[in-house]
């Protein structure tokens, strides 16, 4: 695997300045950028951030990172393949269809990835395995920022490292909630290849030493 990459979770930035936000973490070494978005179904809490993305998109360099969290992500998925994403996630459990979504997803030159909530086993994306390109494991109960770092989750990240190995396959692994300089070297040595961090990033006295940080392994 390549070196790791860090995607701030905008979700802890400040909405009022993105753009400044965005180039903050784009000259302090971010590689991308993670956008979650909510429903208040498939999680308890809402951001649908169409509009917010139109405000700065086209003006990024950085990769762009959607993670759905919503039911049936096959009816919002036009909108958010509009903006042209490098990465995008959705809960299978959520979906009617992943199988389509995902080939939908790679039909548009863009990574496809199937994200695993807190407390769902990997059986849900295992029938996937081989099609997509990614795999987001939460390491916190997906909804919110800022919540505290499941460390039991890591197990997921080595099991799903041992069946990349066992299969040959060269999906990525990335992992989200509650990522912080004193767990990030667990998850990279578990097999982690994507970092995505909100609060430790955004609340940071120094974003490039906490991204430096963040990537030593
Ligand atoms: C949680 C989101 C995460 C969140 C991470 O539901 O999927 O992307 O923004 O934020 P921190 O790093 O603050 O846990
Ligand atoms: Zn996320």
């Amino acid at each position: 695997m390549g070196k790791v990459k860090v995607f701030p979770s905008l979700l802890a930035a400040d909405f009022s300045v993105i753009k400044s936000e965005i180039k903050k973490v784009e000259e302090a070494g971010a590689d991308g950028i993670h956008l979650d978005v909510m429903d208040n179904k498939y999680v308890s809490n809402k951001s649908f951030p169409v509009e917010k993305i139109k405000s700065f998109y086209e003006k990024i360099s950085l990769l762009l990172d959607i993670h759905l969290m919503i039911e049936k992500p096959e009816d919002f998925i036009d909108e958010f393949l509009n903006f042209n994403p490098a990465y995008l996630s959705f809960h299978a459990e959520a979906s009617e269809n992943p199988k389509e979504l995902i080939e939908k997803i790679k039909s548009n030159n863009c990574k496809a990835g199937l994200a695993v909530n807190a407390k769902v086993s990997l059986d849900s994306i295992l029938p996937f395995i081989e099609m997509i390109d990614f795999v987001l494991i939460m390491t916190v109960n997906a909804g919110f920022g800022g919540q505290k770092f499941i460390e039991e989750n890591i197990k997921k990240i080595e099991e799903l490292n041992k069946i990349r190995k066992e299969k040959n396959l060269v999906f990525e692994i990335e992992a989200d909630g509650g990522v912080n300089t004193e767990n990030s070297k667990k998850l990279i040595s578990a097999g982690t290849d994507i970092l995505v961090s909100g609060s430790t990033i955004f609340k940071s006295d120094s974003v490039s030493e906490t991204i430096r940080k963040l990537k030593e392994n």
